[in-house]
């Protein structure tokens, strides 16, 4: 199973699929390709050191959305994905690319809690220990049109810590769940694919 890794920032998830896809615990998938969001980022340089090959869409170089939806759904298809997942890509993706292709993306909340447009990176964390919850986690999610809406795949549940920062409870939940959750996914949906 082909699988193209969209990443925009330090691709710590990107990271944990690499690794997991060197121990064996990836089934039957391997990361073909990794097309970021804007240059410069860690993830293509995790990507670069592993042999991946890499691509950059950004949307500052487009004069308006539809010409970037165009080439990134043209990057995409280059690399002829089976699957693509969102591993921190913190675009929202337009209709086109979502009807296309099967997406799965990891965010970092128990969805639908501390989800939808606007909560990404920090700000799921920053909202979960506003609010006061004594359990966050993460969630692997198909992509539909509706922001963090499509069907749950995995969901993992991590404890909140009364000293907790949004920093060191945005490390819990990546450590305890995300990359343990999106391995695991991405192997489990690679097992479907083959049966
Ligand atoms: C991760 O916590 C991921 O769940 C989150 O961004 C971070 C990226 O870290 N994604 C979202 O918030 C998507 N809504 P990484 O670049 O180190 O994998």
């Amino acid at each position: 199973m082909r699988v193209t890794v969209l990443v925009s920032g330090g691709g710590s998830n990107l990271q944990a699929l690499l690794d997991a896809q060197d121990a064996g615990r990836l089934g039957t998938a391997t990361i073909t390709a990794v097309i970021a969001s804007r240059a410069g980022v860690y993830a293509l340089e995790r990507a670069e050191k592993h042999g991946v090959p890499t691509a950059v869409v950004s949307r500052g170089d487009y004069e308006n959305a539809d010409a970037w939806a165009a080439a990134l759904t043209d990057a995409i298809e280059r690399t002829a994905p089976d699957l693509v997942v969102l591993a921190g890509y913190l675009s929202i993706l337009p209709a086109q690319i979502v009807t296309r292709f099967t997406i799965i993306n990891i965010h970092p909340a128990l969805i639908p809690a501390f989800c939808g447009a606007g909560m990404y990176g920090l700000r799921p964390h920053v909202a979960a220990l506003a609010r006061g919850v004594k359990v966050t986690g993460a969630t692997v999610h198909y992509v539909n049109e509706i922001p963090d809406g499509g069907e749950i795949l995995a969901q993992k549940a991590v404890d909140v810590h009364p000293d907790d920062t949004p920093e060191t409870l945005q490390r819990r939940v990546m450590e305890e769940a995300e990359w343990v959750l999106l391995p695991s996914a991405v192997a489990q949906l690679s097992m479907n694919n083959v049966q």
